[in-house]
């Protein structure tokens, strides 16, 4: 398989660079791909218009031991840049904690090395950018040299794409004047070769049609037999589940959310309530035509093609040979949003000069690529399209396709059943993402993995009359996985308090309702152990009408009866009277609750929407603390503060 494992045996940074000639290093802190993504992006372009040989490193990935000699060892090293993603409550990604460990531990002095840094954040959340920040703060305390300024890439006002491109053009100019470079117009060059496999047939054995851990597929030593089942599964190498018992959650004719179970029974596979899973979508039969009739590739779909990397520092980012259909069907992130970058930097291959002129025009212009295109919520295929009225995008090279585009990532939800109670099995709880728009009238904006859901649903339980939006290839042959779905574990924070007997407050509107249902069948679970001193339970839980989206039902009761007095829920039905009522209002409603399980040291507990829901949640709750212990808002503010430093204000939201 020359789709894994590094082609230089160390990982020492400066060694690779030496013997691959480059002089210039991106480097990605990243968690779902969206920081690697960039990365890849500004290497390659800083690379074509510096004529400077440039690597992109995953942060974890490379030894950073000799990096305070690199000018030393490297004469003619130029720059190293940052994309730095800032996780959760201001964390670093998980790839990127071992270079704080070695600023922070192990490195002494970086005088005289330029760096450059990106951050991706979410401004909706508090320390926003503040990864990025770090970074850049570290460095410059060892001595490196800030080159122009911190970019700042805000995730929660959707306009991340614009302040990259705000921030690359004048960095650019800074970065040319700086370390004295010499620009050239910018064109590709491709860093992967794709050739066409005419004498392989797709029966051959060895050709990749999406199966994760294809490598291991047709393994022969118990080893590798044994990895199949049993792992380690991480972001890297998901585990087939087998998906079983799917079933509408909504009594309504628009709208569907659905449950799910996926059986571990075959693995030693773990998780732990309130965990996370993460599942590994393929795109739409509907997506993936499209995007090959724009690119003129639908009659030969299914030919063989093998990928070859050219620069020996770059792993190619899915397994070969392969063909057309898979790498757009499994690996690319095609039903996204498009980004005036890749507009950009597609022109270059337009089909005829009316569509290039076209192009110009939209993508050069923020505001007209943001009236055209971002508006009509068009994806890469319908942007093709609509540039090239319909001609087709024949001279894009296939390499392009696969270095410009973003990978495909799993989706993660959740988990709506515990541990305690169902150990090989794991629930999730998903809405399904179909949302008309009025223009173009005909288009939905629809999620990957949710609708991928709403097959396998649809499928199993024979329910043929429900009209699908988009169709998967579930029976193949262009998709192997039948009735199993690709997945992981991400472990989470959100947990129970560790004493039974301590109180919990829950509140989660919607499928903010999912891990609740997994903390609550874990109390059941233990007094069904026997134990007798379980802390009281109050579960605050809104939706739009009680007999349209209320999530589970009829289950609530039969908890509560297991539960005896100890569980209480109250509903918040935000459609059903003339002005809205929201969970927050019924918090309010219970403050001396509130307070009286506070005061007995409850933990309380947030999950749905972080933009809106989050926010007003944690105000009301100080407005409780406010009133009810008549203190000032300021005090009240920071005694919710305290019960986060605590860990006993916990939140999951997105
Ligand atoms: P709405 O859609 O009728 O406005 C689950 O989505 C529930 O959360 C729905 O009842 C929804 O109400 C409600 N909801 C929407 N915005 C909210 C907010 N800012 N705070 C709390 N609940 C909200």
């Amino acid at each position: 398989d020359s789709s894994s494992g590094p082609k230089t045996t160390s990982n020492d940074l400066v060694e690779i660079m030496k013997n691959s000639n480059k002089r210039a290093v991106v480097f990605y802190g990243s968690q779902t791909g969206t920081a690697e993504d960039y990365s890849l992006k500004f290497s390659k372009e800083f690379q074509s218009k510096f004529n400077v040989p440039t690597m992109t490193a995953d942060l974890a990935d490379v030894s950073f031991e000799n990096f305070q000699n690199i000018n030393n060892e490297i004469p003619d090293f130029e720059i190293a840049a940052f994309f730095m993603a800032t996780y959760g409550e201001g964390e670093p990604t998980d790839n990127a904690v071992e270079f704080f460990d070695y600023l922070a531990n192990e490195c002494d002095d970086l005088s005289g090395i330029k760096f450059v840094c990106f951050g991706l954040g979410n401004s909706t959340y508090e320390f926003y950018n503040a990864i990025g920040q770090k970074t850049v703060d570290e460095l410059k305390e060892k001595g490196a040299i800030l080159i122009g300024e911190l970019g700042l890439g805000d995730d929660g006002t959707g306009t991340m794409d614009e302040d990259y491109l705000a921030w690359k053009e004048t960095l650019f100019d800074t970065i040319k004047d700086t370390l004295k470079l010499k620009e050239q117009a910018v064109k590709y060059q491709p860093a992967i070769e794709v050739s066409e496999k005419l004498e392989m047939d797709k029966s051959d054995l060895t050709v990749s049609l999406g199966e994760p851990n294809k490598h291991y597929v047709n393994a022969k030593s118990d080893d590798e037999l044994n990895f199949l089942k049993y792992g380690p599964f991480d972001h890297t190498h998901p585990y087939l589940a087998p998906v079983q018992n799917t079933k509408e959650l909504f009594n309504s004719n628009s709208r569907h959310c659905i449950h799910a179970e996926f059986d571990l029974s075959n693995t030693n596979l773990k998780y732990s309530t309130g965990d996370h899973i993460a599942i590994w979508p393929s795109n739409s039969n509907e997506k993936v035509d499209k995007l090959l009739n724009i690119l003129d590739l639908i009659n030969k779909r299914d030919t063989v093609i093998d990928l070859k990397s050219l620069d020996s520092t770059l792993h190619l980012p899915f397994p070969t040979p392969t063909t057309y259909d898979t790498v757009l069907r499994h690996y690319l992130e095609i039903s996204g949003p498009v980004s005036r970058q890749f507009i950009q930097s597609i022109s270059q291959f337009c089909p005829n000069e009316e569509t290039k002129v076209e192009v110009e025009k939209i993508a050069g212009h923020k505001e007209n690529f943001h009236n055209s295109i971002t508006t009509k919520y068009f994806d890469i295929a319908d942007c093709l399209s609509y540039l090239s009225k319909n001609v087709k995008w024949n001279s894009v090279p296939f390499s392009f396709i696969i270095e410009s585009i973003a990978k495909l990532q799993p989706r993660y939800y959740s988990i709506s059943s515990a541990s305690g109670m169902e150990k090989q099995t794991i629930h999730i709880t998903a809405v399904v993402e179909q949302e008309k728009i009025k223009d173009p009238s005909d288009k939905f904006i629809t999620g990957v993995t949710t609708n991928l859901l709403l097959n396998i649903k649809q499928k199993q339980n024979k329910d043929g009359d429900l009209k699908l939006i988009e169709t998967y290839d579930l029976e193949g042959p262009r998709n192997m996985f039948h009735n199993k779905l690709p997945i992981h574990i991400r472990r989470s924070t959100f947990k129970l308090p560790s004493n039974p007997s301590t109180p919990i407050i829950m509140v989660g509107p919607g499928t903010g309702a999912a891990p609740f249902r997994g903390f609550i069948r874990e109390k059941v679970k233990q007094v069904e152990n026997g134990n007798k001193n379980v802390g009281e339970i109050l579960f605050f839980y809104g939706c739009r009408k009680s007999d349209e989206d209320f999530l589970y039902k009829d289950e609530w009761t039969e908890y509560s009866k297991k539960l005896d007095s100890k569980f209480k829920m109250i509903t918040a039905f935000s459609r059903e009277t003339e002005k809205k009522v929201y969970v927050q209002d019924k918090l309010l409603e219970n403050s001396s609750k509130v307070i009286e399980l506070i005061n007995k040291g409850a933990f309380f507990y947030v999950c749905g929407d972080a933009a809106n829901m989050a926010k007003s949640v944690q105000k009301t709750l100080i407005q409780i603390f406010k009133d009810e212990k008549k203190v000032t808002e300021e005090i009240a503010s920071n005694m919710v503060k305290q019960l986060r430093v605590n860990n006993r204000y916990q939140e999951d939201v997105w």
